[in-house]
């Protein structure tokens, strides 16, 4: 009896793991949606010049050996007993389209997305894993531009379908196998930083992920993804100019961009700002296109930040000039019980920590 009733009352745990280009991290959360304890979390940093030689770029073998290694390392450190884990695989490796149908059965739904999906995903269909996720579609007195629209039109039915090469799939299957992972679930990262800032409302808002070897934009609405996109340029690219310009070694270069970054104006301002004004203009490029292609009303009422390059200094107040909106930097943290002690730290490391935390609330829903 005792054993049935502590079987009832055990927690879920949650192990997610996100292989960056510059960083591994891993989260293991415990509890239930509404309830969740942060439990462990570790980082391995490896490069400030993560295109040469990444986890994600090369396709030797021995990067998935030292990302498995590197798993390995982190695991035991952050002291992570389960072999259950779900890694995030990245918006450059996915491809993202939105194709629309007419309602249907739900069991005639998959056949039609593969055929439609032939004519938008640039490789044979045989060679990508798909997945899908109907988008809610709005009643027809809201749709921008539907004045007129037949009946037919209106039942259509807008699905998010979502590719990802077998290959690099494979590559994620090999590398648990090689860390001893228990892998249940793969997932692109747009996802998870969806669950990590999406709270109950209704708003529209966008996720900007500043990685270190490219940028992630995200369409969130209602919680549900609507449209990913990724710059294959971020903040690596920002220490290489600073480095070059003002002819430092690299790791000086880095130091002063997280330190002084566009609070510095008279010197690393000027480097730093035409790569974050070419980033704001694919962000404006990626709204108006959604926008005209989908024939929706898209109110944005706030930009997330993620990734290690939200903290830099003057960041926040330069894209809320530039791009008229609220912008907050994301701490997936926020909502998790944490020990108070580590609240300061958790905040500074929140962007980075954005998709290894929403991988791991994905078990726990
Ligand atoms: N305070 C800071 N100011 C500016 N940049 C910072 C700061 N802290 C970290 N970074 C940058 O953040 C980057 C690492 O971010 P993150 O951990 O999100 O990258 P990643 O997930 O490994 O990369 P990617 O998502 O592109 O694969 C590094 O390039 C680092 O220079
Ligand atoms: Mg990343």
């Amino acid at each position: 009896m005792l054993n049935i009733f502590k079987f009832l009352k055990r927690e879920k745990r949650g192990i997610g793991i996100d292989i960056g280009t510059s960083a591994i991290k891993m989260v293991e959360l415990k509890g239930r949606k509404g309830c969740i304890k942060l439990s462990a979390y570790g980082e391995f940093q490896r490069s400030i010049f993560p295109n040469k030689q990444s986890f994600q770029s090369g396709p030797l073998y021995l990067l998935e050996e030292e990302a498995a290694r590197i798993i390995k390392l982190i695991k035991n450190e952050a002291q992570i007993k389960s072999r259950k884990a779900v890694m995030s695989i990245p918006v450059f490796s996915s491809f993202f389209t939105t194709i629309t149908l007419p309602s249907l059965p739900k069991e005639e739904i998959t056949d039609a997305i593969s055929f439609q999906a032939r004519q938008y995903i640039p490789v044979p269909i045989s060679e990508v894993v798909l997945d899908w996720s109907i988008l809610k579609s709005k009643p027809p007195h809201q749709n921008f531009g539907s004045g007129g629209k037949k009946e037919k039109d209106r039942n259509n039915i807008d699905v998010l379908v979502v590719a990802v090469p077998n290959e690099v799939v494979n590559r994620y299957v090999r590398i648990a196998q090689l860390a001893d992972i228990e892998l249940s679930a793969l997932e692109v990262e747009t996802f998870s930083l969806a669950r990590s800032f999406s709270k109950e409302d209704d708003s529209s808002f966008l996720i900007i992920d500043f990685g270190a070897n490219s940028t992630s934009i995200s369409i969130i609405r209602r919680g549900s993804v609507l449209m990913a996109y990724s710059l294959n340029f971020s903040s690596a690219r920002f220490t290489e100019s600073i480095s070059k310009f003002l002819e430092l070694e690299p790791k000086k270069a880095e130091e002063l961009k997280r330190k002084q970054g566009l609070q510095d104006k008279d010197t690393i301002a000027p480097i730093i700002l035409p790569l974050i004004d070419r980033i704001i203009s694919e962000v404006e490029k990626i709204v108006d296109n959604y926008r005209r292609k989908q024939k929706k009303e898209l109110r944005i009422k706030k930009v997330i930040i993620a990734g290690g390059m939200a903290n830099l200094p003057g960041l926040k107040n330069y894209l809320e000039e530039k791009l008229k909106k609220e912008i907050e930097i994301g701490n997936p943290f926020l909502n998790i019980k944490t020990l108070p002690i580590l609240s300061p730290v958790l905040k500074q490391i929140g962007p980075s920590f954005a998709v290894a935390v929403g991988i791991a609330m994905r078990e726990l829903e």
